[in-house]
């Protein structure tokens, strides 16, 4: 039996440089921490960009070197390369338009196409110098659409996974991207196709019916004699961590002084990326229409939100974060007291021991993206609360609605919607939140990600042999 190699756009590490050196600190993200117990066993790799530019050859073995320690490859991009292939089509195409901001977001670059074409093609070369052919190979996400075709081009026989984290979009919206049957090709390189719901299973089913002369029945796409797989797979987080946090003396102690802060006052927290999918504005509106609507929350809600900066090199980001900033402004400004602020934002990364502090801690969790392949905050929050009380208000747009039906479910653009909902979680009895908690809570444990990565890995083997049986 062969090796596996993981490869995703971005490595599993952050790199920091300071006086010539490099650090590299391993990340903390899902995928990250599930896919641990792969790439670092035995001889199994992890192939991916390593996030920051790094010229020349000297800096660029030095954290070749590094990397090697921990299993990962890097694949190392020019300034060129950053702004062709991540912000200008991965970010500046496919995320709009896979997201369902079309005509707004979406600006489709000739030149920022031969660019992703080339990375993807970059990312291939980089992994057939580290492929043997028992191996298996899982692909992650929209950065890299093209790899498992031009993969499967030259290793007709390789076995080749594929994941999409994010949404696939309905087929009106895919075929906006002029070069749609290129990436349909790209990903039906692979063996098995997982998404996170049936949903984005079926949509891709439907784009590749429509746009390649393929055959389908039920769940299996026949490309040239070879059958490809879609499913679904939902993603989970490792639960028992998250738990186990919430119990470790740091998470206690910043615990005890969120409660000496927040007093009785009632605590709703969000976390999320800076990204127009995550219904921040949103979320801000339908709080002001609480403010207004229900006075007597006056000073005794505090909206905690915490934005972590991301893609700032992309424009639609750039314009975001002012109108978020303008937001909390004006909210502030017209509502606060001497000594109380509707909304603490803040804008920074925290470490994982103050998140799950305040997973432990918050009263209510909005998770209100207008899209979300996923989103495992909501599932971080579930696995947090060990105490079994706590109310998750989660989107019916995110992945994650469709496991933890013991939310309140709401539409993200109903603004009106999502107040009511905010006063149901405030005023919701203990028991009721109780209830609804434990249930989630199995759900989180039993689907956690550690489930996930099996049964993505054995449905791999079993299409091979599938596959095998029928030649
Ligand atoms: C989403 C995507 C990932 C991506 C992450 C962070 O979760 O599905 O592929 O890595 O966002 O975005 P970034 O552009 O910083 O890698």
């Amino acid at each position: 039996m062969g090796k596996t190699i993981i490869v995703s756009n971005r490595l599993p590490v952050k790199i920091t440089e300071a006086d010539g050196k490099f650090d590299i600190l391993s990340s903390e993200g899902g995928l990250a921490t599930g896919l641990g117990s792969v790439y670092q066993s035995g001889n199994n790799l992890w192939l991916g960009w390593p996030g920051i530019e790094v010229n020349g050859e000297h800096d660029q073995n030095q954290i070749k070197q590094q990397l090697t320690e921990a299993n990962l490859v890097p694949v190392f991009l020019t300034a060129d390369e950053i702004s062709g292939y991540y912000e200008g089509f991965s970010n500046g195409i496919l995320w709009p338009i896979f997201h369902y901001y079309a005509s707004t977001y979406a600006n489709y670059k000739q030149a920022d196409w031969e660019c992703y074409k080339h990375v993807n093609k970059k990312f291939l070369t980089a992994l057939l110098e580290i492929t043997e052919p028992e191996d298996t190979i899982w692909i992650h996400d929209y950065q890299l659409l093209l790899l498992p075709g031009l993969l499967r081009s030259v290793k007709p026989d390789a076995t080749i996974g594929f994941f999409l984290h994010i949404p696939f979009p309905s087929f009106e919206m895919f075929r906006l991207i002029p070069w749609r049957s290129e990436l349909i090709e790209g990903i039906l390189g692979a063996d098995l196709v997982g998404f996170h719901t049936f949903d984005d299973a079926s949509h891709f089913i439907t784009a590749a019916t429509r746009l390649l002369p393929v055959n389908t029945t039920s769940n299996v796409v026949t490309v040239d004699d070879r059958p490809v797989v879609v499913e679904s797979f939902p993603m989970g987080i490792d639960d028992a961590k998250y738990a186990a946090l919430t119990r470790s003396d740091d998470v206690l102690k910043e615990v005890t002084h969120l409660k000496d802060t927040f007093k009785k006052r009632q605590l709703m927290l969000c976390i999320d990326r800076l990204d127009y999918s995550k219904g921040i504005l949103q979320r801000l509106q339908a709080f002001e229409l609480l403010l207004e609507t229900y006075p007597e929350y006056i000073e005794k809600v505090v909206l905690h939100m915490i934005v972590v900066p991301s893609r700032d090199s992309v424009p639609q980001y750039r314009e975001l974060k002012e109108n978020i900033d303008r937001k909390v402004g004006d909210i502030n400004a017209r509502y606060r007291t001497i000594d109380w602020s509707p909304v603490n934002y803040f804008y920074r990364p925290f470490p994982l021991e103050t998140l799950s502090a305040l997973y432990h801690t918050a009263d209510i969790c909005l998770v209100t993206p207008m899209r979300d392949g996923m989103n495992l905050v909501s599932k971080e929050y579930v696995a947090s609360r060990t105490q079994d009380t706590g109310v998750l208000i989660l989107s019916e747009m995110a992945g994650a609605s469709k496991e933890l039906i013991d939310a309140i479910i709401v539409s993200p653009s109903n603004i009106n919607s999502m107040m009511e909902a905010m006063v149901t979680g405030l005023t919701m009895p203990a028991d009721e939140q109780k209830r609804r908690m434990r249930l989630m809570r199995q759900v989180v444990s039993k689907f956690n990600i550690s489930h996930w990565v099996r049964i993505f890995m054995e449905r791999m083997k079993e299409v091979k042999q599938m596959q095998q049986a029928m030649h």
